[in-house]
């Protein structure tokens, strides 16, 4: 069975304190999109193959957390992974690839890991798979009100950005929580967005300011709202609707971006609805 990995967007991501161990405390609204990576799991001997736009930026040696997530389950597995998502680009990425892998494993019997997170922040967010408030290092998460199914871009430059790069480039450590979730539609949601931040924003442009670049296009093309997701450097804007994001995906469209039209996911994705690719 195929198991989609869809990417996870931080639509807000407020960096709240550090740990004495140096992680940083988040407090975060995390969404799926209706696009992303694969996998499928069969048992065997442990072995992963990699197919998909992204499959030369994969390492496929023995800590690949696709085979780590098998072996925290105790087991080898045949993994193949279909990369369509950028990597190191904020997306969850190789946290949604293992997040499936132990999704598949699960249905084949196997317990899920007790502690998810140890192999990665992002990894209970992305089991979960479906829309949450994150917190602590990414291990509390809680319910919120739905997310309407909102078109939306996405915008990488083709520029890598290594997560703890960019949590060391922060200013500020200590920045304010999210307000308390409160949305009914899209307009409201917007509205409640208007309200938050991305605090890993600023550090990543300073790292990579075509970051910037991408932000303002976005909004050239009439994004209602245009943001980083976690530590960068994808970008994604928000659309009133699918022929609007879909329009601006093909205007956005350079030899060195990826572009993806698609749409955020009210609850678990089972699938991926077809989606512009540019
Ligand atoms: O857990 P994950 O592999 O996603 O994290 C990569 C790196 O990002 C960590 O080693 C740490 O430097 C940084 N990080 C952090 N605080 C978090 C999550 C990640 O400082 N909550």
């Amino acid at each position: 069975m195929i198991q989609p990995a869809p990417a996870k967007l931080n639509l807000a991501l407020h960096v709240t304190g550090r740990r004495a161990d140096g992680y940083h405390l988040l407090d975060s609204l995390v969404v799926f999109a209706r696009h992303g990576d694969a996998v499928e799991v069969v048992p065997g001997a442990s072995a992963l193959t990699v197919d998909g736009p992204f499959a030369g930026d994969v390492p496929v040696g023995a800590d690949n957390l696709c085979l780590r997530a098998a072996r925290t389950m105790g087991t080898g597995a045949r993994i193949h992974l279909t990369k369509n998502l950028p990597v190191a680009s904020g997306i969850g990425g190789g946290s949604a690839d293992a997040a499936a892998v132990m999704r598949a494993l699960a249905a084949q019997g196997h317990a899920l890991p007790a502690d998810p997170a140890a192999l990665g922040a992002d990894i209970p967010v992305c089991l979960a798979g479906q829309p949450a408030r994150m917190r602590g290092v990414g291990e509390r998460l809680d319910p919120v009100p739905e997310v309407p199914a909102l078109p939306i871009v996405l915008v990488n430059p083709g520029i890598p950005l290594s997560t703890p790069a960019v949590f060391k480039a922060l200013q500020r450590r200590d920045n304010s929580p999210m307000p308390e979730p409160d949305w009914h539609d899209a307009d409201s949601l917007i509205g409640w967005l208007g309200k938050t931040r991305n605090d890993l924003q600023p550090a990543a442009i300073s790292l990579a300011p075509a970051i910037s670049e991408v932000l303002t296009a976005l909004e050239g093309q009439g994004a209602r709202l245009s943001r980083m997701s976690g530590s960068g450097a994808t970008c994604f804007g928000l659309f009133d609707d699918a022929d609007s994001a879909a329009r601006a995906a093909r205007a956005l469209a350079r030899p060195d971006w990826w572009v993806v039209a698609s749409e955020l996911a009210s609850g678990p994705v089972r699938g991926y609805t077809s989606t512009a690719t540019v």
